[in-house]
């Protein structure tokens, strides 16, 4: 029988179209997320990215971007970013635990009174 993964159809939905850039012409639109350390690196930074959104220079793979990524934090639940993300981590990343829903739901807490996207110097600053 087939299992289809909620993480996969989330993340076809609300990131794909971004970071699956493999059209020639639209490379350089986002940093991939294929081998990249911000993916597989801790899991708190990862759920920050998507709640709030990023901007500011970042590096990946030795390229550095600086645009914007908007954030998920009002449309996607806790439920909703742990599947995601961790479909995320297994596609793009080494192998890894699943991303609890528990897990957003305290960096949610722990970051509700965030309004702006975060910068790559602020999500360095703390675990
Ligand atoms: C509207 C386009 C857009 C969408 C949609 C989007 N991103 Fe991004 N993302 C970006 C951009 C642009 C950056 C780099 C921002 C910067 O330059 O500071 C980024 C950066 C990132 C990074 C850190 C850099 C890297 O390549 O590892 C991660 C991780 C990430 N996004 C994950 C996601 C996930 C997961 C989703 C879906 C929930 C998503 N993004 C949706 C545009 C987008």
């Amino acid at each position: 029988m087939l299992y289809a993964d909620p993480g996969r159809t989330q993340f076809a939905t609300y990131c794909a179209a971004c970071h699956l850039n493999d059209a020639p012409g639209m490379a350089g639109e986002a940093p991939p997320l294929e081998g990249s350390s911000w993916v597989a690196g801790p899991e708190d930074r990862l759920i920050k990215i998507v709640l709030h959104g990023l901007r500011g220079a970042i590096r990946v793979h030795d390229k550095t971007y600086n645009q914007e990524m908007p954030g998920f934090g009002q449309v996607l639940t806790d439920a909703d970013i742990a599947s995601l993300l961790s479909f995320v981590r297994k596609r793009f990343g080494e192998a890894s635990a699943p991303i609890l829903p528990a897990t957003v739901g305290r960096v949610r807490a722990a970051t509700r009174n965030r309004t702006g996207y975060w910068t790559v110097d602020e999500l360095l600053a703390e675990p």
